[in-house]
């Protein structure tokens, strides 16, 4: 049984500079709930009780969001705002549901660091590793997927999608080999592969069920040449010791920090929302016939 959840949520995030210079890029919302809530809601939903945020220096704004707020909420309650009412009640819901504690990351040492920092507040049992920036929309939580197989198998699985060979050197990267249920043994993980050099497409996904026998490998790593220590690198000096399986998701990610995910994810999660549906819809049908041209319709 997975209980435990380490949330890296540090980024800087630079790629939506100017909009995440005071703001956490987690903490921006997708439609009315940010990011990051979002993500917590994965883990609760996955069944997870204990979930460690890692946040930087200066990001008290997301640890002051999931503060229950009993006051406004009977505030809103009295004007008869019962909607907006019951979505500020949620946090109260998942503060009841999941301990949702924080650690700090002083410096973006990287992401293997990240998962390092929090290991005094995870069990001493496989524990769940969602990045605060990724959201993954799907019929259940994408973290549930993989705590089940983890569970039946018993080594660490990280989610994989298959991705473009023009991208790949974004991601990490898992050559293996097919096993039951499409899973997949994995022989080798690249974190960020010159181009040409993947090993397959199978890119990480931003969800990962390990056992706890990574938080050693990850002592004893030695920085990267950035300075960074590689959550891919210690998965890699895994293979051998006790195996890795790559798990292709069922769901659809969002990368949050990338614009154009950002807007994906936004209009996504808003067409489906009942209340938005229809009349989003019928503006997105009014660009596209109003649209003449060659190649791609303008922004109205
Ligand atoms: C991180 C991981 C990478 C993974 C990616 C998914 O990279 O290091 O292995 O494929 O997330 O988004 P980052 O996006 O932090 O560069």
């Amino acid at each position: 049984m997975v209980e435990s959840a380490i949330i890296p949520a540090a980024g800087l995030g630079t790629r939506l500079l100017p909009a995440t210079r005071a703001v956490p890029k987690v903490m921006l919302p997708l439609v009315d709930t940010p990011v990051i809530q979002i993500v917590v809601e994965e883990a609760v939903a996955a069944g997870i009780t204990d979930i460690v945020i890692v946040t930087g220096p200066g990001q008290e704004a997301i640890k002051e969001h999931f503060r229950p707020d009993p006051d406004l909420e009977r505030r809103l309650e009295a004007r008869g705002d019962i909607e907006i009412r019951d979505r500020l009640r949620r946090l109260t819901e998942l503060a009841d549901l999941a301990d949702i504690r924080f650690v700090t990351q002083p410096e973006p040492r990287g992401l293997g660091e990240a998962v390092l920092r929090a290991r005094s507040a995870v069990g001493s049992g496989p524990f769940a590793v969602l990045l605060g920036d990724t959201v993954v929309t799907g019929p259940g939580p994408a973290i549930g997927q993989l705590a089940a197989v983890q569970e039946r198998i018993g080594h660490s699985v990280v989610a994989v999608e298959e991705a473009a060979e023009e991208v790949l050197e974004r991601y990490g990267v898992v050559g293996g080999t097919p096993a039951e249920d499409g899973l997949i043994a994995v022989s080798e993980i690249v974190e960020k592969p010159p181009p040409g050099r993947a090993p397959s497409r199978w890119a990480i996904a931003g969800r990962y069920v390990l056992t706890p026998t990574v938080f050693d490998t990850l002592a004893d790593l030695e920085p990267g040449r950035d300075g960074e220590i590689g959550l891919t690198d210690a998965l890699a000096a895994l293979i051998g010791v006790e195996g890795i399986t790559a798990c292709p998701l069922t769901g659809r990610r969002y990368d949050t920090g990338s614009k154009i995910d950002y807007v994906r994810a936004t209009l996504d999660l808003a067409l489906a929302r009942a209340g938005y549906r229809d009349r989003l819809h019928r503006h997105l049908r009014g660009i596209l016939e109003r649209w003449t041209g060659p190649d791609v319709p303008p922004c109205s």
